[in-house]
This record gives C-alpha cells, structure tokens and sequence, in this order.
C-alpha cells in the first residue's frame, strides 16, 4: 500500500473490507515537538505532542480523527479540548493499565498510517504520554494465549501468588468471526479459596488494535471459588464479536487473589446413584465420531464415556484429551475422586444445563467425538439420576 501526500485513493476491495481509502494522514513539515520532561504531570507530555498527533491523526483539515468528516473516522481528537477528548476515548488508555494495549499504540495502518511510521519520534512520545497518564501496575493477567476449538483450560498460575493449579475452563466456538465460551469456569486449587473482582476478556488480534472493553467484554462484580472447587465463571458464557481466529486472548482481573483454604476434596453427596445409576450408563456404547471436520457424521464404531474419559495413556504418552477434559481413570479403582471430576461439569445452578448432559446430546462441544443421543437415552438417564440427586 503506497501513500502519497495530499491524494486521496478509494478503493473497493473484499466484502470484508468494504473500501479501503489511503491517504497521507502524516507530513513531515512543522516543528519538532520535542519538549518533554521528567514530570510524572501527563498534561504536559501530552500538550508538547498534541500539534504532532493532530497533524498525523487528523488528517487534512482534520477530517479524520478531528472531524471525522472522513469515512466516519472518529473523532478521539475532536471537541473543544482534544486532551479531555483523548483521555475518555474507549481504549485509548487502556482498562488493562498496561500501555501497550492501547489502541493509539495497536493500531496498524489503516486509512491512516500506524503511529510508528509518523514523525518526530511520536510513537515513543505517545507512550511516554500514556505512561505517565496510566502509571501501573498493569492488572493481573493471563498473558496472551491463542484459543483451541472446544475444550480449554487457562493455567492462573503466573497471575499472581497463592494459584497454582488454579485455572479457567471454557469450551470455545468460533463462527464467522464470532468467538463463542461455555461452561465457562474457575477452578480453585485444593489448597486456596480464590476470589476474582471484575475479570474481562481481551482480545489481541494478530495485527491491529487491542481490543480491552470490560464493559462489553467482561462481567461486574466479585465471585468467591472454594478451594477445590469449580464454579461457573459469573453467566459462564461469554460472546466475543470481531475476533480474529489467527489472534489471542488474555483475561485480565480487576483484582484476584487467594486466602489459605482446605478442599473438601468436591465429594460428591450421591455416590451412591453415581455408583449405581452414572457409572454404568457411562459404560454403555455409544457411536463414535472423528473429532475433526474430515468427515462428519461417519461413525467410526463404538465406544462409551468411560472408554475415552477413564483410559489410561500408553506407557509414556501423556493423558489423552478426553482424560485432560474429564479425568474418570479413577472409576474402577476410586469411584468417589472419579465422582468429584465429573461432578466438576454439573451446572449447580441449573442442573438440565449441565455440560456433562449438554456434551453427549450434541447440545454442549460440537468437537466432542460421537455421535448426540436424545434426552431420553438410557445413558442420559443415567447420568441424570445422579446430576439431579447430587448437591
Ligand atoms: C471417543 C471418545 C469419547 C467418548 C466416547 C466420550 N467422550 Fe467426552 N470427551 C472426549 C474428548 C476428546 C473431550 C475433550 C474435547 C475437547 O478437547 O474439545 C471430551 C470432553 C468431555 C467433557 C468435558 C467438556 C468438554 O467438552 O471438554 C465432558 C463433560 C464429557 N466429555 C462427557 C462425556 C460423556 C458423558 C460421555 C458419554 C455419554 C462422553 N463424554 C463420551 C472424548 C469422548
């Protein structure tokens, strides 16, 4: 894509991008707005900057992000004040507190250029600006992380002290640019309640602007996990719009953290129905399917829950998927820690929506490898018994 001052050229490219115009929103004439100090004071930095970021962001005359005369570009520079207009523009100083989430830093050259390629040093002297105006310390986070279709566990580990083994669990579809999370969960470690404030979900598209929206993004308010437990993350759904499949995710909290706590191990309340009414139901075949797109629909023979969720790997492999999903291995050997894994996908709040009920009824993971009984399968049945009786 080549700019060249002063012309303006629209073209029509793929639905997608419906037109694309390129111009010059950058010159190198006028003064060198260098002028920043040591003041922890934002204002300042902001104001030796402001000519230069007009200047590149504007556009001509400013119909770009002065005006926004131009393609409704908007106008985080207009108004009376552009400093009182910037700082309350959605995104430009980031809800992560981390600067280089910010989308005056993200942006990639779009009609206008990317703020690395103006002059005058501006993309350090924005960021130094947005420095001093969001001082830190970032919000505790996951870091970046790239999204699997179906079954995913987040590791909090590295989000702050006290969280080993703890994690966030979420089924994942994408369609047509829409990233969908079920069952979305915190899991507590056995060892310490954690409590979360306010999380959201940011999205980090492999070019282009960051995207850290709390209000659309995220959920409100503070959810206590006992130690090992899980709990359905706030709705435990979460619908991510405009996400880019080649792009990552990060989760980032308002506040978490953890207190001393013992599990009591999540012991199921009905064993007994586990024992006597899941458990074989879970041994009865079912018709398996290929857990790719290859062939849908084909059965590949048969199978039941338990031979994919308690089977143990070959001698050094690691636990196959379904085990890392819903770790049964124990049935044989110790029906109540098997009991408490799969206790781990019954919706407490609401029972009927329960993965564990929802996955074999093709209503939960469309990746989960056979084929959908109905609801009145004897194996649904089964495992209904028990989810019904257990507390
Ligand atoms: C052919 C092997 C296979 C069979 C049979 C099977 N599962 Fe799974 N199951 C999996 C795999 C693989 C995953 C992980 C899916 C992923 O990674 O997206 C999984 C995941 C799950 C999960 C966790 C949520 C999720 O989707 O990750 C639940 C709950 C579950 N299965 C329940 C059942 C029940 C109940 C049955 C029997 C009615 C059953 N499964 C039969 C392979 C199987």
């Amino acid at each position: 894509m080549v700019s060249s001052p002063g012309r303006l050229v629209v073209g029509s490219l793929t639905a997608a991008l419906i037109s694309l115009g390129v111009f010059a929103c950058g010159d190198d004439e006028g003064e060198d707005g260098l002028g920043t100090d040591a003041t922890p004071d934002p204002e300042p930095l902001f104001r030796a900057l402001e000519d230069d970021l007009i200047r590149t962001c504007g556009g001509p005359n400013g119909t770009c992000h002065v005006r926004g005369s131009f393609q409704q570009a908007p106008t985080w520079l207009g108004g009376p004040d552009p400093y009182v207009t910037v700082k309350r523009y959605r995104g430009v100083l980031p809800a992560t507190k981390e600067v280089g989430d910010s989308i005056l830093l993200t942006q990639v050259r779009h009609a206008g250029p990317a703020l690395t390629e103006a002059p005058n040093d501006l993309y350090r002297r924005v960021s130094d600006w947005l420095t001093a105006e969001v001082p830190g310390p970032p919000l505790p986070n996951t870091g970046a992380f790239s999204v699997l279709s179906g079954f995913n566990s987040i590791p909090l580990d590295t989000v702050a002290p006290g969280l080993t083994d703890a994690r966030l669990t979420f089924l994942a579809t994408e369609t047509n640019g829409t990233l969908t999370l079920d069952a979305l969960k915190l899991v507590a470690p056995p060892n310490a309640n954690v409590k979360v404030d306010s999380p959201f979900f940011v999205i980090l598209p492999r070019s282009g602007k960051v995207k850290a929206e709390p209000e659309v993004n995220g959920f409100k308010g503070e959810l206590t996990v006992p130690a090992g437990e899980s709990v359905d993350l706030f709705t435990g759904k979460m619908i991510l719009l405009r996400w880019d499949p080649t792009g990552q995710l990060k989760i980032a909290f308002n506040k978490i953290e953890s207190t001393p706590g013992q599990s009591s191990g999540g012991a199921c309340t009905a064993l007994d129905l586990f024992n006597s009414s899941a458990l074989p139901a879970m041994g009865k075949l079912v018709d398996l399917l290929p857990d790719d797109d290859e062939d849908p629909g084909e059965p590949l023979g048969q199978g039941s829950c338990l031979g994919c969720h308690a089977k143990a790997p070959p001698a050094n492999e690691g636990p196959s998927p379904a085990v890392q999903a819903m770790d049964l291995r124990a049935a044989a050997t110790d029906p109540a820690a098997a009991c408490a894994q799969a206790k781990i996908w019954i919706n407490r709040e609401n029972k009927a929506q329960s993965t564990i009920l929802l996955n074999p009824t093709g209503k939960g993971n469309p990746q989960h490898p056979m084929k959908a009984l109905t609801d009145n399968d004897p194996i649904i049945q089964g495992i209904k018994a028990w989810v019904d009786a257990e507390q």
